[in-house]
């Protein structure tokens, strides 16, 4: 055991292994820059393979990477994605479901095509992704799922009424899988960021200057973080956001 000084956490020398969706860019992008700092191997996905390709040659200078292009919008995603990461890293104990897309529009100018879509991307991918890992997550010794929500898996804000019933479909599923899997050890996060600096916020959080943003950065902080303790305390959410109101006000 060594200890990492600068998340003040203990680490274990063994390499662990990741699945991160979504990290062919922003949010995902970071954290898996940050776990292939930390001795993880990684399995990284993304839409567009070139894009994803070039992902994998850039953090592959630190950790084994591996990446499968995988739209989330197939049925069949979630289950190649984990039967992928069986076959490359031999298992996992850490699934990051970060990806996700975003959609802004009132009410009134939203379609069935974008329910099903924004739905499918958000909240049914992480939900069967989490299902497909759980038989591969039983047999690592410090099994985690971490989801990627937003602060609008609690708020609501205008023009974002079915971005935010997906982040709260994903609230709710890991509020359940998380009991259904704790007296495995399996642990099950949440975090619930507010606008982050990636191409995703330039159409969500138009209202917020880019220099104010969150950075991808401190993401992947907070998620190497939640994989790495060992203690007894359940943290079921983290949320992190840059407005001085609390969330409920
Ligand atoms: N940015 C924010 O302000 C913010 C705030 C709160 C929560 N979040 C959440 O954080 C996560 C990451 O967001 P981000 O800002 O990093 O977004 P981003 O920069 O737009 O990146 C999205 C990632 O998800 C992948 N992706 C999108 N649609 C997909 C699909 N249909 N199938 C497979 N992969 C798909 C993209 O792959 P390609 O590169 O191939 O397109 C990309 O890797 C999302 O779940 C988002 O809802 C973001």
């Amino acid at each position: 055991m060594t200890r990492n000084v600068e998340y003040g956490i203990l680490q274990t020398m063994k390499r662990k292994k990741a699945v991160i969706t979504g990290a062919s860019r922003g949010i995902g992008r970071a954290v898996a820059q940050i776990l292939a700092s930390h001795s993880y191997d990684l399995l990284i996905t993304g839409k567009d393979p070139d894009r994803l390709a070039k992902a994998v040659t850039e953090l592959s200078q630190s950790a084994e990477v591996h990446g499968i292009a995988a739209d989330m919008l197939d049925p069949d995603s979630p289950e190649m994605i984990i039967n992928r990461a069986e076959e490359v890293l031999g298992g996992i104990d850490l699934l990051v479901n970060n990806a996700g897309m975003s959609f802004a529009a009132p009410i009134e100018e939203s379609t069935l095509a974008d329910w099903e879509q924004v739905m499918t991307v958000n909240a049914r991918a992480p939900f069967f992704l989490s299902k497909a890992a759980l038989p591969l997550l039983r047999k690592s010794d410090s099994p985690v799922i971490i989801q990627i929500g937003s602060v609008v898996s609690i708020k609501g804000y205008e023009n974002q009424s079915i971005y935010s019933a997906s982040k709260h479909a994903l609230a709710g599923l890991t509020k359940v899988l998380a009991r259904e899997v704790y007296h495995e050890g399996i642990r099950v996060h949440l975090i619930m960021p507010g606008g982050v600096g990636t191409e995703m916020s330039v159409t969500m959080r138009p209202d917020i200057a880019s220099n104010e943003m969150i950075t991808p950065e401190e993401i992947g902080e907070i998620v190497l973080f939640l994989a790495e303790r060992t203690g007894k305390g359940v943290i079921d959410e983290i949320q992190i956001h840059r407005e001085t109101k609390a969330p409920w006000d």
